[in-house]
């Protein structure tokens, strides 16, 4: 895999936030190092010991300087990389981390901003919700959880609230004899020039935007922690890679990322789920069959860039700048 500019970085402490959430404080390993600054929403890819490779979102302030802080749901139902993190690293314990990289930004400017976070989707909201405070802009959030004891950061929260003098309205499945939020409901209450930011599980996510799908798309902001839709796998093409002057057939099934890595070139991605925006490359000719979560309906529409992990074409032939 390709690595990018990398960080070594050391576990400088661990906070059980509830039974199956941990919260991980990273710090560089040599004290006179720094860490690169980052923007509420910003996610980093940990390479863990184990070979395998995660985003996780930043839930610390980004006023925070020589720190970052990342909060980890322990899923059973991953390919082992929460598992590992809660079972296998200790304080003290090393790895290499990418820099951070910001799918889900923050608008400052916004007049009213509303965060909707589902479980662990709550992390990169809480940081948003630190930076507003900072800011003295208002906001308010909606934090849904299974149960009570499955919602992590929330005395934090309780506190950053009070200080801001905002809301927090909490929603426990199990306390609503078991049904979710009413997500259509809580957006259809929120005044028209908000900006709605929502991560959670993907069907959390799909009824937020289903519900939203009438605001103006630069209003509303989505954040998926998995892929939102199948790879592209339609009929093979041809991908230019223009700056290497080569050319590689794309078989149906197979990812642009996985030929262009057979060709023996080197480009930068992590995630393959086309979530991370790792594989970012910018399309010079041709029709992308856009497949990520990570770009706009804005963005993709531009066909510019494209993530070719997950990505395909529409077009017969693809020209990228590689
Ligand atoms: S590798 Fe993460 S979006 Fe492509």
């Amino acid at each position: 895999m390709e690595r990018g500019e990398l960080i070594e970085v050391t576990i400088r402490s661990i906070t059980r936030e509830t039974q199956d959430i941990m919260s991980y404080e990273l710090g560089p390993n040599r004290p006179e190092q720094s860490l690169p600054p980052f923007t509420a929403g910003a996610h980093i890819d940990l390479h863990l010991p184990n070979g395998m490779v995660r985003s996780y979102s930043l839930s610390n302030s980004q006023a925070d300087r020589d720190r970052y802080v990342v909060t980890v749901a322990r899923d059973a139902a991953s390919r082992g990389g929460s598992i590992f993190m809660h079972e296998k690293l200790g304080v003290g314990d090393t790895f290499p981390i990418s820099t951070p990289r910001n799918n889900f930004a923050l608008d400052e400017s916004a007049q009213s901003t509303l965060l909707i976070g589902g479980g662990i989707g709550v992390t990169p909201l809480w940081c948003m919700a630190q930076r507003l405070t900072d800011l003295g802009r208002p906001w308010s959030m909606i934090y849904c959880a299974r149960t009570r004891q499955h919602a992590a950061l929330l005395e934090p929260l309780r506190k950053l609230a009070e200080k801001a003098g905002v809301s927090v309205r909490l929603h426990f499945d199990a306390e609503q004899g078991g049904r979710v939020l009413d997500i259509a409901g809580a957006v259809a209450e929120a005044a028209p020039d908000t900006h709605i930011y929502c991560c959670g599980p993907k069907p959390m996510l799909e009824g937020f935007e289903k519900a939203a799908a009438s605001r103006p798309p630069q209003q509303i902001h989505v954040e998926y922690f998995s892929a939102k839709q199948a790879p592209a796998i339609t009929g093979g093409f041809t991908v230019v890679l223009q700056r290497s002057s080569k050319e590689v057939f794309v078989a149906p099934g197979k990812s642009i990322l996985d030929a262009v890595l057979a060709l023996g070139i080197d480009v930068p991605y992590s995630c393959t789920e086309g979530t991370c925006g790792e594989c970012e490359t910018r399309v010079t000719a041709g029709i992308p069959d856009h497949r990520d979560s990570c770009l706009t309906r804005a963005q993709q529409a531009l066909n510019t860039k494209m993530m070719i992990c997950v990505s395909g074409s529409k077009s017969e032939k693809l020209v990228l700048d590689l």
